[in-house]
């Protein structure tokens, strides 16, 4: 287990896997699979994959430290810059087929409508995070600064789901699932916090390349 997570083949292999969403999307699309609205159909998908993918980040330290396999912190980085990845590919979607580039229309739809306004927010709050997602940004701005501005990751993960939310008219079966694997997922983070003997937060920083584009 060990070789197969240190290996620089399985992170190739867990890269392509995350480019199968996109892949799949652009078969739909060459195909003539994407429906009758086929902008509303790349908004969810894509929309759909940027959630997933911040809750997949999420997942990785409680995994690495319940079943105390501490290698797989070599793969947080990449998969949260495949969550950014799909929030730009939804915005882009939202920016080109949506509104046509208008942007005084998407001034007023980020000021009039609520669950675009908190989407937004959610998504330019990633920005630093992929930006300083590197060693480098680490030694920059100093462990404990870096892991304070990381914990933008968390209130991406609220925004998004509150956006699902108010964005389905209907059954909101789907967001609260989310809303629930969010809360699953931020509580143990609470408890991890307030369970453990406190420790210098430089210590928690993982060395060199493999550090994390999100803090724990
Ligand atoms: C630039 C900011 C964003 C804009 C302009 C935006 C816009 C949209 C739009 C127009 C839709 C489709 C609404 C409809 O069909 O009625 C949508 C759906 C969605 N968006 Fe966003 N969004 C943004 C950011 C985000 C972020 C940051 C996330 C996740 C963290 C996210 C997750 C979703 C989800 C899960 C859906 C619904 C997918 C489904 O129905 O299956 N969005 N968004």
């Amino acid at each position: 287990m060990n070789s197969i997570l240190t290996s620089r083949w399985t992170k190739a292999a867990l890269f392509l896997i995350c480019l199968v969403p996109l892949g799949l999307l652009i078969w739909e699309a060459f195909t003539g699979g994407l429906g009758a609205n086929p902008t509303q159909f790349m908004e969810h998908a894509t929309g759909d994959w940027t959630l997933r993918f911040v809750a997949i980040t999420l997942c990785v330290t409680p995994l690495r430290k319940l079943v105390k396999l501490p290698q797989l912190i070599r793969f947080r980085r990449m998969l949260g810059l495949f969550a950014f990845f799909y929030g730009c590919c939804h915005f882009a979607i939202y920016l080109t087929f949506d509104q046509v580039f208008d942007l005084h229309g998407i001034l007023a739809d980020i000021a009039k409508r609520r669950y675009i306004t908190v989407g937004f927010t959610g998504f330019v709050l990633m920005i630093p995070l992929a930006i300083t997602s590197t060693a480098g940004w680490i030694r920059r701005m100093g462990g404990k600064r870096w892991a304070l501005l990381h914990r933008a990751i968390y209130l991406t993960a609220v925004a998004g789901v509150i956006h699902f939310l108010w964005l389905v008219k209907s059954d909101i079966h789907v967001p609260l699932e989310y809303a629930a694997v969010m809360a699953i997922l931020l509580g143990w983070r609470v408890y991890d916090h307030y369970s453990k003997p406190r420790r210098p937060l430089r210590a928690a920083i993982p060395a060199r390349k493999e550090q994390a584009a999100v803090p724990d």
